[in-house]
This record gives C-alpha cells, sequence and structure tokens, in this order.
C-alpha cells in the first residue's frame, strides 16, 4: 500500500514507541514525515529509518507544552515540507499517583503535556491543515479515558479531554474538509508502557479490568490504526474514536 504518496504529515512523539512506528508505517506507505519531540537522539534515529525508506524527513526538538515553540516549530515544518495535510499526535507521558497524595504539581504535568500540548500542537498545525481541500488529524487518547484505571485520574482526564477536544474539532472543521479522530491504544509494549511503575501500596488486582487477554501489543499494531485514520481509507470516519487495545475494554 503507498497510500500516503505525495503527502506531508506532521508527527509528534516521533521519537519512540507508537509516534516511532506511524513515521515509519507513514514513510513505507510513500509519505515525507516532519518529526517532532523532545528527544533528541530518537528523533535522529527515526529520521534514519525514513530516510532509508527513501522518504524526506525534518527533525524538530520541541517540548509540547510550550505553546508558543510549538507554533514556532509547526510553522517550520510547513515551510520546510511546503505545506502538510496530516497530523498524528502521539506525544504523551504517563504518571500513576494514589490521587489523594498527587501534589498539584504533578497533576499539572500531565495535563501540561497531554492535554494543553494536544490543544497547542493541534491549533498550530490547523491553519496549515485547512489550506487543503481535506487533511486529516490523529489524535492519541488512552482506554484510561474510557475503561476505569487506577491511579490514572490526570492521565485519564488528560485523555478523555483529548477525545473531546477531538470530537469538537471534526465538527467545528469538518464542512473545510478536515477529519479529526483519535486511537485509543491500550497495552501497546513501549517505553511508556514499560515505564509504567503502580504508586507503592498499590494493590494490582484493581488493574485487572485495564489488561487485555491476548497479552501485549507492539507499536506498530497501533500505528497501522493510526496510518488508517489519517488516510483515504478512512475517508467516511470522523469525530470518533478506534480503539487499539486488544479488546481489553470489551
Ligand atoms: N503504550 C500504550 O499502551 C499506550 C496506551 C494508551 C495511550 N498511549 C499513548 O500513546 C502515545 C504514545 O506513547 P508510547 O506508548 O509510544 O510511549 P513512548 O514513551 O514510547 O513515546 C512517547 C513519546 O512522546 C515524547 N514526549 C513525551 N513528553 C513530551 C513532550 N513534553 N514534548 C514532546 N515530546 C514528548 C517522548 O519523548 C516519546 O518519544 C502517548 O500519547 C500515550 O499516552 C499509549
Amino acid at each position: 500500500m503507498k497510500r500516503f504518496e505525495g503527502k506531508n504529515v506532521v508527527i509528534t512523539g516521533a521519537a519512540s514507541g507508537i509516534g516511532q512506528a506511524t513515521a515509519q508505517r507513514i514513510a513505507e506507505e510513500g509519505g515525507n514525515v516532519a518529526l517532532i519531540d523532545i528527544n533528541v537522539e530518537g528523533l535522529a534515529a527515526t529520521k534514519k529509518i525514513a530516510e532509508d525508506l527513501g522518504m524526506k524527513a525534518w527533525a524538530y526538538e520541541c517540548n509540547v507544552a510550550e505553546g508558543a515553540r510549538v507554533k514556532e516549530v509547526i510553522d517550520q515544518a510547513a515551510a520546510d515540507m511546503g505545506g502538510f495535510d496530516t497530523l498524528c499526535h502521539c506525544a504523551g507521558i504517563l504518571r500513576t499517583y494514589h490521587t489523594h497524595e498527587m501534589t498539584f504539581d504533578q497533576w499539572h504535568e500531565i495535563i501540561d503535556i497531554n492535554l494543553n500540548g494536544t490543544f497547542y500542537v493541534n491549533h498550530a498545525a490547523l491553519p496549515h491543515l485547512l489550506k487543503n481541500r481535506f487533511s486529516a488529524i490523529v489524535n492519541c487518547s488512552s482506554t484510561s479515558a474510557l475503561g476505569s484505571h487506577p491511579w490514572m485520574s490526570a492521565y485519564a482526564a488528560s485523555k478523555g479531554g483529548v477525545i473531546s477536544m477531538t470530537r469538537s474539532l471534526y465538527q467545528e472543521y469538518v464542512k473545510q474538509g478536515l477529519r479529526a479522530n483519535c486511537v485509543v491504544p491500550g497495552g501497546i509494549a513501549t517505553a511508556l508502557h514499560g515505564d509504567f511503575k503502580a504508586p507503592e501500596g498499590a494493590d494490582m488486582d484493581l488493574l485487572k479490568g485495564a489488561m487485555p487477554f491476548v497479552g501485549f501489543a507492539k507499536p506498530a499494531h497501533a500505528a497501522s490504526v493510526i496510518a488508517f485514520l489519517a488516510s483515504d481509507d478512512a475517508r467516511y470516519i470522523n469525530g470518533t474514536e478506534i480503539r487499539a487495545d486488544g479488546g481489553a475494554l470489551s
């Protein structure tokens, strides 16, 4: 399949995990990629993956929680690529806390990166996306937004906000040719997942409802859903979510 031939795609969280796998999948399918992340080494690795596949790739160091910097970088990516029509926003963090022990700073860190970061990235990308007759946004939510995961009240709230915001964007811009959808991953073996630690004294039984019966998946299994949603194959899918969670919430 070459669904991204002639397309320029901006991908955040591109240094690792689902974002890196998405960049690879899109480059395999003929897309040029602008890669955004705070992790410079990971960005260089992803850039090489895309270039080795014969595609053009640009890398930008950026903290998605810094709105002014996000705008600068996305404008630069648009200038470097000659415009872009697709955004895959994967940057995010997971932290777990007993909610009653969480500090305000810990709450704000998660909301700043996952929710405010999604706003900053979408906000900066929209003027560029809307220059095209058709364009697409795929944001990354989480099963924690739809299920009930313990110790993740801030994370779940941030990812629930991502779903609500994405649906709102769909309605607002549908007549201008924009599709805005979320992928809802769960149980994908990435750095974020590997670093998961339950807070001290946590009762692991509480986590059972979040676990897939089929074991954990690879980043490519979420990337394939993102690539589908970003592609013309999903041209009639708008303002909704697709879970890639091995049936964990079913
Ligand atoms: N792995 C899972 O099971 C799972 C489940 C649900 C949702 N998600 C979501 O998928 C997305 C990708 O996560 P992943 O599992 O690939 O994890 P990952 O840690 O492998 O990748 C996340 C990437 O985001 C980048 N990042 C983090 N904070 C950033 C910031 N402030 N600015 C810019 N970049 C930043 C990291 O450097 C990293 O490259 C995240 O939004 C995550 O919440 C993952």
